[in-house]
């Protein structure tokens, strides 16, 4: 099971590559910017990737000019997103329920939430409200399906997810991804929501 940091690191230090990495950013990520530019995703604006990994997706968004923070609790993924990218974004050894983090004005969240034990998920949504500003968008892509794995990841429904994030946030986008990966093709869908206005600031 992987669960806590120790878990994570010792998997990233053990494979030769991590099942998920794909080595490049996902390609959804032109996909889910499209979508939240209209939005009011500012461009060059402050923003997160939680469970960044190798940091690929960090990396693309702050070649697309965004002032991006990758953060990972496993030191072995920001060792490896630093040796990998160097300084073209910042790197965070944290855990993503710290309450110290942020506020960002967008999250781009890709593998995180579905890497989450299930009974922690309304946690690490106030988590993502928390580390926004007030109208801060959260960027996710998720799988609805999994293949029958026990996970992680763990499969979410769209219905779950606007369940789950309707308390703190506006849901403005909810459906299937269009560009996923082949070896991903049909299985994951996008959400933006925005942190509701005051809820917490
Ligand atoms: C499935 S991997 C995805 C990595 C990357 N997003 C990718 O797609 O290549 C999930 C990542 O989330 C990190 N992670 C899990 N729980 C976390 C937490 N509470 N705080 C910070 N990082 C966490 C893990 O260490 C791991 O790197």
């Amino acid at each position: 099971m992987l669960t806590h940091a120790d878990d994570w690191n010792r998997y990233y230090a053990d494979a030769a590559r991590p099942e998920w990495d794909m080595d490049r950013a996902t390609p959804v990520l032109a996909e889910v910017l499209d979508l939240a530019l209209p939005q009011g995703l500012r461009p060059g604006g402050e923003l997160a990737v939680p469970g960044c990994g190798y940091g690929h997706d960090a990396a693309e968004l702050a070649a697309r000019g965004f002032a991006v923070t990758g953060i990972d609790f496993a030191p072995f993924a920001i060792e490896g997103a630093r040796a990998r990218y160097g300084d073209r974004a910042t790197w965070m050894q944290a855990d993503w329920f710290s309450p110290d983090l942020g506020p960002w004005d967008a999250i781009f969240d890709h593998t995180c939430f579905v890497a989450m034990d299930p009974p922690r998920r309304p946690a690490y949504v106030a988590a993502c409200a928390d580390h926004l500003h007030s109208g801060g968008l959260w960027m996710a892509v998720l799988f609805h399906d999994v293949s029958g794995r026990p996970g992680p990841p763990h499969a979410v429904s769209p219905g779950e997810m606007r369940a789950l994030a309707e308390p703190r946030f506006d849901v403005l986008h909810l459906g299937p991804a269009l560009r996923s990966h082949p070896r991903r093709a049909g299985r994951e869908f996008l959400l933006v929501a925005r942190r509701k206005l005051g809820t917490g600031d």
